[in-house]
């Protein structure tokens, strides 16, 4: 038995600058995807997936994160004296639904920095990484389809997904073998390759799965790609010693970081969703395009 997975770190302390100028004084975890913050939507797989702790990973100018997990004295007041329950039920909710905790990043070094400002946190576990601008719908919540694979192997767990090669110079990409139909063991991992220096067009998404021994790899790697601590060279790293797997998750990931795949996860989500999708469909159908 492997110990399991209890906490997830969310990397929560950067600038937002692909989606300006709507990030400039809103961060880009509570851009509102029809009803809920980005960053909602990772917590709740989390939940989802039996994690007990979201640890989040904020600097300047992201005080609403913590505004939006705490509780609104104010506002319940207000919807209870307006006798509006079910609102009510849904601003309470929110600061229920998990443990979170904050630890700054004072200098945006690199997602693998951000990662390392989380280790007293985390202390010496298995845990999570999600990248909330990458929403994932699936019927089984993506980190806890890589919590699976960690519980048969015990080992470091990243989720991929193919991505035709001209976009792979976006991602992490790695070079890695099948060995079960989806399941891959990792050979070697690059950040933001070239296409033509790419090993592969399996690209890392935003959800992972590491042993605590990434941290000590995090602390030995120089800047990478965009000068910055990166954390597929930590992974890179830790391969040096552990084995890691990556797996082609079930499920659909939108990447709400960016304009165009903000826009295309608003339509898919709003057609899901319980109360609006049917007439959002009706107003979806009558358009001429
Ligand atoms: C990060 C990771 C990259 C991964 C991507 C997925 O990059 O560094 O390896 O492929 O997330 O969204 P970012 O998008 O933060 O530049």
């Amino acid at each position: 038995m492997f110990p399991p997975v209890r906490k997830a770190v969310f990397p929560a302390a950067g600038l937002g600058t692909r989606f300006l100028p709507a990030t400039k004084a809103v961060p880009k975890e509570m851009l509102s995807l029809v009803d809920k913050p980005l960053i909602q939507y990772g917590v709740e797989e989390c939940v989802a997936a039996g994690l007990l702790h979201s640890i989040i990973v904020t600097s300047r100018g992201k005080t609403t994160i913590e505004d939006h997990f705490d509780q609104s004295f104010e506002l319940e007041q207000v919807l209870a004296r307006r006798d509006k329950k079910e609102l009510l039920a849904v601003a309470r909710s929110v600061a229920k639904l998990t443990q979170i905790s904050y630890v700054r990043q004072a200098e945006a070094l690199g997602l693998g920095h951000a990662v390392l400002c989380a280790r007293e946190l985390v202390g010496p576990e298995p845990f999570a990484v999600v990248l909330s601008d990458d929403v994932i719908d699936s019927v089984a919540p993506c980190v806890g389809q890589l919590a699976a694979v960690h519980a048969k192997y015990g080992a470091s767990v990243i989720a991929l997904m193919e991505v035709p090669r001209d976009q792979i110079s976006s991602y992490g990409s790695v070079d890695a073998d099948e060995v079960e139909p989806g399941l891959f063991k990792i050979k070697s991992l690059v950040e933001k390759p070239k296409p033509e220096e790419a090993p592969s067009n399996l690209a890392i998404i935003g959800r992972y799965v590491l042993t605590p021994e990434i941290f000590d790899s995090l602390t030995k790697i120089t800047p990478g790609a965009g000068g910055e601590i990166q954390l597929t060279d930590g992974m890179r790293h830790l391969l040096g010693t552990q084995p890691i797997y990556g797996l082609k998750f079930e499920g659909r990931r939108f990447d709400a970081g960016d304009k165009q795949g903000f826009l295309r996860a608003t339509v898919e989500f709003g057609l899901k969703h319980p109360a609006l999708g049917e007439s959002f469909r009706g107003y979806l159908k009558g358009l001429s395009l």
